[in-house]
């Protein structure tokens, strides 16, 4: 049985201090000039295309920015789509953005994996998007003329490797370094500023002072599977999961599968397996 439903909004970062802060809690920065705001801005539930509208920091003023605005520290987390066109934002605004990402590489739940990992989006192999090119793109940075209206999963990918090289992303993130906590510094109230712990991939723990933290650590991360709502399922002798663990038909071929839910997941992947599934009538 294929479960392809809900996948709860969830991360490794929910379990940590972070989750005090509110989602788009605006935050009052002290300025020589005058009190500054500047938002700090969770794009988890963010794709790309709405992204444009939402680009980043919004910071008052920011025609008439002072010297105390072009030191401001941002701390990005992640470098997914969010996490790269915030990169783009804050430069853009005079601040200057650092990102950690967790793993290796840009580009997020962009980047097909063989198996799903604990914690981060999964997509299947054959997966083409269902926002259009032009819906999907960046405002400023459109998609290669040679591309489909609806794209290959390795196309977005490339796309973001595109865009982060036009703008010269690469060099404002710090690779396998995971956000552990994000907390509000005791002088908060005067200085606005975020403690940020980090963990690196040979384990060793840092901690940075930020003048503004983004969230783009993605979405979809958690599989909700609600077997307990299935009374008698302990007896079915097959298989039940996610569609967050499904990755090709391959498994599926000549079985009689049932799919819950007739969300985008489940569509695709019921056409999918249907192709190799067995078809004989229930006897
Ligand atoms: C199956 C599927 C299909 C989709 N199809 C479409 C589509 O067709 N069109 C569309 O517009 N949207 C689609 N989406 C929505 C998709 O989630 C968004 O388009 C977008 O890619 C999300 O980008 P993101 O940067 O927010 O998150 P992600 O791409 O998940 O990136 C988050 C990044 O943060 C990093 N990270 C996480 N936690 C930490 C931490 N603590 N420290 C450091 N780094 C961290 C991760 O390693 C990752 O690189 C789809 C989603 C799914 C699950
Ligand atoms: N090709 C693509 O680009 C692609 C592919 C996959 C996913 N996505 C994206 O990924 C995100 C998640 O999509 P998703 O399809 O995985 O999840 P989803 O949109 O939340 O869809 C889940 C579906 O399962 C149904 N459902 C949940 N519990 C059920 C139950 N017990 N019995 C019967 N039905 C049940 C839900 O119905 P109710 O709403 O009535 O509860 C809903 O229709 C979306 O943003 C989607 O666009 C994109």
């Amino acid at each position: 049985m294929l479960k392809s439903s809900r996948t709860r909004t969830n991360d490794s970062l929910q379990s940590t201090e972070y989750q005090k802060t509110k989602s788009s809690q605006l935050v009052t920065f002290p300025t020589d000039r005058s009190y500054t705001t500047i938002w700090v801005i969770f794009c988890r539930q963010l794709a790309p295309n709405r992204l444009c509208a939402t680009q980043g920091i919004c910071c008052a003023g920011s025609h008439l920015r002072t010297e105390r605005d072009m030191s401001r520290h941002v701390c990005v987390i992640g470098a997914g789509a969010a996490g790269l066109t915030s990169i783009k934002s804050c430069l853009e605004e005079g601040l200057q953005p650092t990102c950690f990402e967790r793993s290796e590489d840009i580009g997020g739940l962009w980047r097909f994996k063989d198996a799903p990992e604990p914690g981060s989006a999964s997509i299947y192999r054959s997966l083409v998007v269902n926002t259009s090119k032009e819906m999907m793109c960046f405002s400023d940075f459109p998609m290669p003329a040679d591309y489909p209206n609806y794209m290959m999963h390795s196309q977005i990918l490339q796309y973001l490797r595109l865009y982060a090289q036009q703008f010269d992303l690469l060099r404002h993130i710090t690779f396998q370094t995971s956000v552990q906590s994000v907390r509000q510094r005791p002088d908060f109230r005067y200085s606005g500023q975020w403690e940020v712990v980090t963990e690196n991939s040979k384990g060793e723990k840092e901690t940075h002072i930020f003048d503004g933290i983004l969230v783009c650590s993605g979405h979809f991360t958690v599989p909700f599977l609600p077997l307990a709502q299935f009374p008698g399922h302990e007896a079915f002798p097959g298989r039940c999961l996610h569609s967050w663990e499904y990755k090709d038909a391959e498994a599926f071929r000549g079985k009689r599968v049932m799919v819950v839910g007739i969300g985008n997941s489940g569509a695709d992947i019921a056409v999918e397996i249907s192709r190799n599934a067995d078809k004989s009538p229930e006897s």
